[in-house]
């Protein structure tokens, strides 16, 4: 019989061990909030299990007896994904300990890992055997495989490769009752029955834990051309992303639309990065092609396709990595325009996508939207037009007051979300729900779409156990 949450830990402590379950201090601090800061909550333990069986346990355990969970994994969500509650009775669960790549099948062109994989392990562990895992985000140095699966990660090679949901083969997944459904599929081909894997992959946590994925590798890139275009407007970086995909035959693999004034903020607050332009143009693309047949001459043909997009009056000027550290020095400037926002000060972020054709459409009402209703800040928007998908942010300007600048959020939100929906676009494309964005999906979702997905969630945790208060709004 369990008297309260001090009993819980006993319990829990006998069932799998002390080695596992532990409520010191600084084992709670490491998940008490998200990396934004914009969630602060307390644990009544940490669970880092080092195997399925005892995953199993842990939540056959919580279940029976009604203990909220709280998956964690790198810590690197948006919107507060994997940050517990403030009431000190939830049970973070990290599978930060199951780390093993357990097999790589070259012939199959996959991988197995534990959901507590480091990205980067993954892609390196592709690597060594001369096969490449696409996934890469800012974040890959220490996000986990779990968390990328649980929140249906994109990141830069999204156009070429698809997101994390379109990389898994197989899923093994502790259900909310312990039950394990395994599913360690390296099959391309399996038409038996509903999809049952995909509906793990960005329920971020609140259906069940995955504890390891069958993930899908291509051919390793072994010829990259990389270039920093600088562009007329975002209509011409759209169309260029149309030229560019015809003129490489489909390799083009990563295209960001890049601002003028992001340059300047990773130039201010990054002072070993520069751009390879004196002057930067109000927008930039950066645009990657890459073949796994060494001697395709990529750098002849990206160079021929930017003079023909220049003579089409769609760019001014154009640098080419003449090298791997030239190409690297371009992907830290892009890659670190995050880090640069946040050292310049308050941001309002917007995780949105439309159709690509509707993307300068968006660029502009959405700029008119931003100028009127947070005068305090200036627009940085950024990121994967291949996708659709811009980070449409607003920096805090340095004269302006910070609590004054953060009471614009609610209302820039609301106008951008809107006129996204209008446009057939999502409010949240690649960052997911987390606590940040569950009353924007209960605003933004058909209303017998939301029912479905409550029933999905009633079906597969009836006690509702999994990362309460996380994607779906208690109902109230
Ligand atoms: C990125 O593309 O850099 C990330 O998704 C982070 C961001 O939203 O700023
Ligand atoms: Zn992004």
């Amino acid at each position: 019989m369990m008297q309260g949450p001090g009993s819980a830990v006993s319990l829990l402590t006998a069932l799998v061990g002390a080695d596992v379950i532990s409520n010191e201090p600084q084992q709670i601090a490491r998940f008490a909030s998200d990396h934004r800061g914009l969630y602060r909550g307390q644990a009544l333990a940490v669970a880092r299990p080092r195997k399925l069986a005892e995953i199993s346990k842990i939540l056959g355990f919580c279940n029976q007896h009604r203990l909220a969970v709280v998956p964690a994994a790198g810590n690197t969500s948006y919107c507060g994904g994997a940050t517990p509650d403030a009431s000190g009775t939830q049970l973070v669960v990290s599978l930060e300990r199951m780390n093993t790549v357990r097999r790589v099948l070259p012939l199959d062109y996959c991988i197995e890992v534990e959901a507590g994989c480091i990205l980067q392990n993954v892609q390196t562990a592709a690597t060594a055997a001369e096969r490449f895992f696409p996934l890469a985000i800012g974040a890959q140095g220490s996000c986990q495989i779990g968390g990328n699966l649980a929140t249906n990660a994109g990141g830069l090679n999204v156009l070429r490769y698809g997101m994390m949901r379109d990389l898994v083969l197989g899923l093994e997944v502790v259900l909310a009752d312990g039950r394990v459904l395994s599913h360690l599929s390296t099959l391309r081909k399996d038409n038996t029955g509903y999809d049952l894997k995909s509906l793990f992959l960005g329920s971020e946590g609140t259906l069940g834990i995955i504890s390891a994925a069958t993930l899908k590798l291509f051919p390793l890139p072994r010829v990259r051309a990389t270039a920093l275009a600088q562009v007329a407007n975002p209509a011409a970086a759209v169309e260029l992303l149309a030229l560019m995909r015809e003129a490489s035959g489909d390799r083009v693999s990563s295209f960001e639309l890049i601002p003028g004034v992001a340059l300047d903020l990773v130039s201010k607050y990054m002072s070993d990065i520069s751009a390879p332009f004196a002057v930067p143009a109000p927008w930039q693309v950066l645009v990657e092609w890459s073949s796994s047949q060494p001697r395709e001459p990529l750098e002849t043909a990206l160079t021929a396709a930017l003079q023909a997009a220049a003579e089409r009056g769609l760019l001014q000027d154009a640098a080419l990595a003449q090298n791997e550290t030239q190409r690297a020095a371009f992907w830290r400037l892009r890659e670190n325009i995050p880090t640069a926002q946040q050292r310049a000060g308050a941001s309002l972020k917007h995780d949105i996508s439309v159709p690509i054709s509707q993307l300068a459409a968006f660029i502009e009402r959405g700029a008119a939207l931003a100028a009127q209703l947070a005068p305090e800040g200036f627009l940085v928007a950024y990121g994967h037009v291949g996708d659709g998908n811009l980070h449409f942010n607003v920096s805090q300007k340095a004269a302006a007051d910070r609590s004054e600048f953060l009471t614009r959020a609610p209302a820039l939100q609301r106008a951008l979300h809107d006129c996204v929906a209008e446009l057939g676009g999502s409010f949240s494309a690649e960052h997911g729900i987390g606590q940040l964005k569950v009353e924007e999906l209960a605003r933004y979702s058909a209303p017998h779409e939301l029912e479905l997905m409550r029933a999905v969630k009633q079906l597969l945790d009836p006690n509702g156990i999994m990362n309460p208060g996380k994607v779906l709004k208690p109902r109230g």
